[in-house]
């Protein structure tokens, strides 16, 4: 263990987090372009990593010192969008930075990775790391700055420490630091740890958190890319986003485009949990049928049926079994259905499960983790979870399914971020497509006031 890993264990007040526990094993169905040697002995370590055609794309992108705009062209032609939550064109991000140089450039790595279900980005950083930090020297030198930050989830101790000799064995190299590969391009990258808020996944309480502030969001705009981390320039992407980055130079736009569909290209890493025989860590080419994913991770435990899916980590409205027929892992196909691919956290839900307790173990998590900044966040959150405990307790009144759905609906587009709309479109989704499994619990409820 290097030193810095040692220090790091030492100083952890946080849940440490060891190795995770996964078998990655290939499966039928999956096309890894990202993953192709994640199951490579030692492929976290610089020499494994180059000996399978690791920091190729660096070179070329640096000994031929490739025209900034060409580079930023390359990644837009791809199509590639922020593998994050939101979907936006990355290239087009990168473009948004001015060309000027008159305050120094950031680019902001989010390692933040809490949203429940999804834990994809862990193999990338426990298994990859130098895919995702060669991904960001790129992004760097792309957008000119000369200063890059992962932001790592604080539970994430084993991955840090990985990721910490992995940037110090880019140094060692030659990858980071002045003048890399004699290009005249200079970088130095950081590892920073939060502290276990889910805002800090936010892109702009993910700056506020590095800035050493309280991680508060901002309202936008302006956006990070014209005024983020200390107010200057900044490009936050998803590790899963960066990682892209390298097949993309190495292989070219089009060879990426030719994956998935016109409007979703390349693959996407799904995490998949709840009620299947093989939770884990998925690779799919992008407008491959639901059943490609679900047939992957050995269908739905115990031969019972599919009730209902979670697509894109908890904050997405829930998909019934029925949409999931003719359900595609892409953007628009997801959204057709009334959610969203959001980080790719897929959650499935068999036919035994309770749809009202499930949202209302969600309503916890939103509650606890709004950061209190915005009123119908921090009280909307702790209505929602008050109302749904009032069903689970068969305490619920007639009127409260309205006013789950009012409450729901007052809280959506009025806040700084998007924690709010995080439980509230979730809420009215499953209202919506379960709205019997409410009227069960209000027949069984004793419609005593709980308000009180
Ligand atoms: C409450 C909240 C939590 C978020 N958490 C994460 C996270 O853990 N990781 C992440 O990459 N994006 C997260 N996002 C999305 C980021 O704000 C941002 O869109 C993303 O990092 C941009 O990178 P991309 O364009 O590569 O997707 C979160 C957004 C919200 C509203």
């Amino acid at each position: 263990m290097s030193m810095t890993a040692s220090l790091i264990k030492k100083t952890s007040h946080h849940r440490n987090w060891g190795p995770m526990d996964l078998d990655l094993t290939a499966q039928p169905g999956e096309t890894r372009l990202l993953m192709e040697h994640v199951l490579v002995p030692g492929i976290e370590r610089i020499d494994t990593y180059e000996s399978k055609g690791g920091y190729q794309a660096l070179k070329k992108v640096l000994q031929s010192k490739m025209d900034r705009e060409q580079l930023i062209k390359e990644v837009q032609g791809s199509s590639v969008r922020g593998r994050g939550g939101a979907g936006f064109p990355t290239g087009n991000k990168w473009n948004f930075v001015p060309k000027t140089n008159d305050k120094p450039h950031y680019l902001l790595c989010n390692a933040d990775e809490s949203e429940p279900g999804t834990f994809k980005d862990r193999v990338l950083l426990e298994r990859l790391p130098h895919m995702m930090i060669e991904g960001m020297i790129i992004g760097s030198y792309a957008i000119q700055a000369a200063k890059s930050y992962v932001y790592i989830r604080g539970e994430y101790t084993y991955a840090a420490e990985i990721v910490e000799i992995a940037i110090q064995e880019a140094y060692n190299k030659g990858y980071l630091g002045k003048n890399i590969l004699g290009s005249g391009f200079s970088h130095d990258m950081y590892l920073h740890r939060g502290a276990g808020a889910y805002i800090c996944g936010e892109e702009t309480g993910l700056i506020s958190s590095l800035e050493g502030k309280k991680g508060w969001p901002k309202l936008k705009p302006p956006f990070p890319a014209v005024e983020g981390y200390l107010r200057c320039p900044t490009v936050v992407n998803n590790v899963e986003t960066l990682a892209c980055v390298p097949w993309i130079v190495n292989n070219g736009a089009a060879a990426y485009a030719k994956y998935g569909t016109p409007k979703s290209t390349g693959t996407k890493m799904f995490s998949v949990s709840g009620d299947v025989n093989r939770p884990g860590v998925y690779e799919i080419e992008c407008g491959k049928s639901l059943r490609t994913l679900l047939d992957a991770c050995g269908g739905i435990k115990g031969g019972r049926k599919l009730k209902a899916v979670i697509p894109g980590g908890s904050s997405a409205p829930i998909v019934t079994a029925k949409e999931c027929e003719d359900m595609t892992l892409d953007y628009e196909s997801i959204a057709s259905k009334g959610s969203m691919l959001g980080s790719g956290g897929m959650i499935f839900l068999d036919e035994t499960r309770d749809v009202v307790q499930v949202l209302k173990n969600l309503a916890e998590f939103y509650h606890d983790e709004s950061c209190g900044q915005c009123t119908p966040c921090r009280e909307g959150t702790g209505w929602v979870l008050k109302i749904l405990h009032s069903f689970t307790e068969k305490q619920a009144r007639a009127e409260d399914l309205k006013l789950l759905e009012a409450t729901s609906n007052n809280m959506i587009g009025r806040t700084i971020c998007v924690l709010a709309d995080s439980i509230a479109m979730p809420a009215l989704s499953y209202i919506q497509k379960f709205p019997e499994e409410f009227h069960a619990y209000l027949e069984k409820s004793q419609g005593s006031s709980f308000h009180g």
